[in-house]
């Protein structure tokens, strides 16, 4: 009995150092320790068969093994239930994490942000208007009537006959002066819609509009505050060009153009071969449309800019295809 004992102890031994679940650690205590049919007490049960003089020390010897295999048995439990959540559906919290990604802002949310940001260190503060707009504020407002040409420069999308997709931010300056008097200084984020597509022209696109009222404001602030933005957003001074235009609702008009970083203004297909890069409209608000929201234009005047954001973060980070933006090839937008 005494060699069978000490082989039971080694056997149970080893078998514990391999159990490597709550599953095994059980079955393990059925094999060895169970009351009924485990090993240990099948050996304890036939004692009562040994000669009576060895019985005290074989069953001294027997309680040893049986007291050691228990508490191995309890470290082997404490063990396994520190690194196998015991009770929580047998989770292992040893393992490796699993890697969740996560996301980023779309580029071009990332670049209007800093444009926001930029004007709202120059003192102009932030508003939102809606993407489906009234053919009142989209044109009317901004000295457009039905059948006057400059429609035709917006491919427009229309809804009804009296709703449209956005063409621009501009219907936002009516709707603030409506509600607001001089002076105001506001920039507009938001998107924009024109039926076009090509390597500078997208659908569906971002604009940021500027809008400034006050006594005695000049084509002079508008170019202040505009070189002063450009030099912030390209982080350099980059040259720039104000050219005369024309807008039904600023007068006079200018578009601008930042010299094409693409080519170092020596042309290229994005800046068709021109070497510059229109980035925005702008102009002095013309007075009808002060008059139009019962503004003196004796008294207040004003500027307005509508910035194009895909150009600018074209320009800013040297891609040639604005559809690159919106092909979601994750490889090229996770590196902004
Ligand atoms: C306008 O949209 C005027 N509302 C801007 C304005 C505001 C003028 C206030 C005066 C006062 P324009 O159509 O030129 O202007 O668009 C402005 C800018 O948007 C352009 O300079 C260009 O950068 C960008 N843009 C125009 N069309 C697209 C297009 N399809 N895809 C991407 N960017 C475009």
């Amino acid at each position: 009995m005494e060699q069978e004992l000490l082989k039971l102890k080694q056997e149970a031994e080893e078998a514990l150092a391999h159990v490597a679940g709550t599953d095994q650690l059980e079955a393990f205590r059925v094999k060895f320790l169970g009351r009924k049919g485990g090993l240990l007490t099948g050996i304890l049960r036939q004692l009562g068969q040994v000669a009576p003089e060895d019985r005290p020390r074989l069953g001294q010897m027997a309680n040893d093994i049986k007291l050691s295999l228990e508490t191995s048995f309890d470290d082997r439990k404490a063990l396994l239930s520190a690194t196998v959540g015991e009770g929580v559906g047998g989770t292992d919290y040893s393992l490796p994490g699993r890697y969740l990604p996560f996301g980023k802002l779309h580029p071009v949310t990332q670049v209007m942000e800093e444009i926001c940001s930029i004007f709202e260190g120059l003192g102009f503060a932030v508003a939102e208007g809606p993407d489906v707009e009234t053919d009142h504020y989209n044109f009317e407002a901004l000295n457009i009537p039905k059948h006057h040409p400059a429609r035709d420069m917006h491919d427009t999308f229309y809804v009804t006959d009296s709703t449209l997709l956005r063409t621009h931010t501009s219907p936002m300056q009516a709707r603030i002066m409506e509600r607001q008097d001089p002076p105001l200084r506001y920039v507009v984020p938001g998107k924009v819609y024109r039926c076009d597509s090509d390597i500078t022209h997208t659908p569906m696109f971002h604009q940021v509009e500027g809008l400034l009222v006050d006594r005695q404001v000049s084509f002079a602030d508008l170019k202040g505050v505009l070189t002063s933005f450009t030099h912030k957003i390209f982080e350099r001074e980059l040259p720039l060009r104000f050219r005369p235009s024309y807008f039904p609702f600023t007068e006079p008009s200018a578009e601008v153009d930042v010299a094409c970083v693409i080519c170092g203004g020596n042309g290229c297909r994005v800046c068709k071969r021109t070497g510059w890069l229109e980035i925005l409209g702008s102009g002095l608000i013309d007075p009808e449309v002060l008059k139009m929201v019962g503004y003196d234009p004796d008294t207040y005047s004003g500027f307005a800019f509508g910035l194009g954001v895909e150009r600018i973060a074209m320009l800013k980070y040297g891609i040639d295809d604005i559809r690159m933006y919106y092909e979601n090839d994750l490889r090229f937008l996770c590196q902004f």
